[in-house]
């Protein structure tokens, strides 16, 4: 049976997807990277429905033209795009905030399994919007909100809903996105610091290698698992707290796992300094190094991703890489300012933090 909407408590809440500039599988190893929100994510038009009955939720995919309903107190398991609707219930719930009987109106702009991040945003604009209408003061989806708790909540989404054992990155970069700027995340302390992305005409432009990745099933749970292994191995809780020298005697594929994390830490903060001294070729040449640790060491590149990086260099970017979880998804390069869009890219910028649009 269709409920009727509550004319008077409707929101709208927006949640960008991301681009990781650099610092890739450090997230969950306590280490350090660096992304941005982009312009593009997804849009939860939310509506509270009349209490009339038992307390419902109505999903509606528009954009894929599906639909999901389920009683607010017992969202079960689910697949797909639904999981997430789950999940933000769900966990919401556990969480101890109050939620409303609603009708959730999902639309976005990001390509799912693309490597920007698609679900977070999902989750980040669906828990937001639930937020706000089960709220009875004006802030809810606001500043005062505590986004790093947030950040976790959606995290256990992906985690326990959606069976991907991923990290903090997507999350964060989300919820603390803000127009022209990149931010350093410390993935061990949670401190999150604005880093200027001053470009002077460079452009950052995405390929999307048209191969999609599922992390659930993909080698993502597996690379986790190897790093558990390396700190396991050196009696240590994370790999932040190991050097070079610790790890050499891993055995392989663990010293290779843990050797890109620690030196992709390292490029992370050579790059926050190459950035803020206007050094953008420098950024572009940390770029290609940490593709080729996530090649070779980390060994999360596919045909498909190597033929783009290929493709991007052919087409003039100084400097390219996967971003994201890999085996598949997108591919970032940095364009020196004058050339022309290599063709099937987009150019991506920074832009705001998820937000409520309207009440
Ligand atoms: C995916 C995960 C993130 C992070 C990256 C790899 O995007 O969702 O948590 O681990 O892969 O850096």
């Amino acid at each position: 049976m269709r409920r009727s909407s509550v004319p008077d408590r409707r929101c709208t809440a927006f949640a960008p997807g991301r681009v990781n500039v650099i610092g890739e599988h450090t997230d969950y190893n306590h280490g350090l990277a660096m992304p941005f929100a982009i312009a593009e994510g997804v849009t939860v038009r939310a509506a509270a429905l009349a209490d009339d009955g038992e307390p419902l939720i109505e999903a509606i995919a528009i954009d894929l033209d599906e639909r999901d309903s389920f009683p607010l107190e017992r969202p079960g398991p689910a697949e797909g795009w639904r999981a997430y609707v789950h999940g933000a219930v769900a966990e919401l719930g556990a969480a101890g905030h109050r939620l409303v009987p609603a009708r959730l109106e999902i639309t976005g702009r990001v390509p799912l399994g693309s490597g920007l991040s698609s679900s977070a945003a999902l989750t980040v604009a669906l828990c937001l919007a639930l937020l706000e209408l089960g709220s009875d003061h004006a802030d809810a989806g606001g500043r005062s909100l505590d986004r790093i708790a947030l950040a976790r909540l959606c995290s256990r989404v992906e985690n326990e809903w959606a069976g991907a054992r991923t990290g903090l990155l997507d999350q964060i970069a989300s919820l603390f996105g803000a127009a022209e700027e990149a931010m350093c995340i410390d993935f061990q302390s949670l401190d999150v610091e604005p880093v200027p992305l001053a470009l002077e005409g460079w452009r950052f432009v995405i390929a999307d290698s048209g191969e999609r990745h599922v992390h659930a099933s993909s080698g993502y749970n597996e690379r986790r698992r190897e790093c558990a292994e390396a700190c396991g191995a050196l009696g240590i809780e994370s790999l932040r707290e190991a050097s070079l020298e610790d790890i050499a005697a891993l055995p392989e594929p663990l010293e290779r796992r843990a050797r890109h994390v620690l030196e992709e830490n390292a490029r992370v903060l050579e790059a926050v300094d190459a950035l803020r001294a206007g050094a953008i070729r420098e950024v572009a040449e940390l770029l290609s190094a940490s593709h080729a640790s996530l090649r070779d060491l980390y060994q999360v590149s596919t045909p498909a991703v190597e033929a783009t990086v290929e493709r991007l260099l052919r087409a003039g970017v100084a400097g390219a890489r996967l971003i994201g979880g890999g085996f598949g998804g997108s591919v970032l390069g940095l364009l020196e300012p004058g050339l022309a869009l290599p063709a099937g890219c987009i150019e991506v910028a920074p832009g705001p933090g998820a937000h409520i649009l309207a009440r």
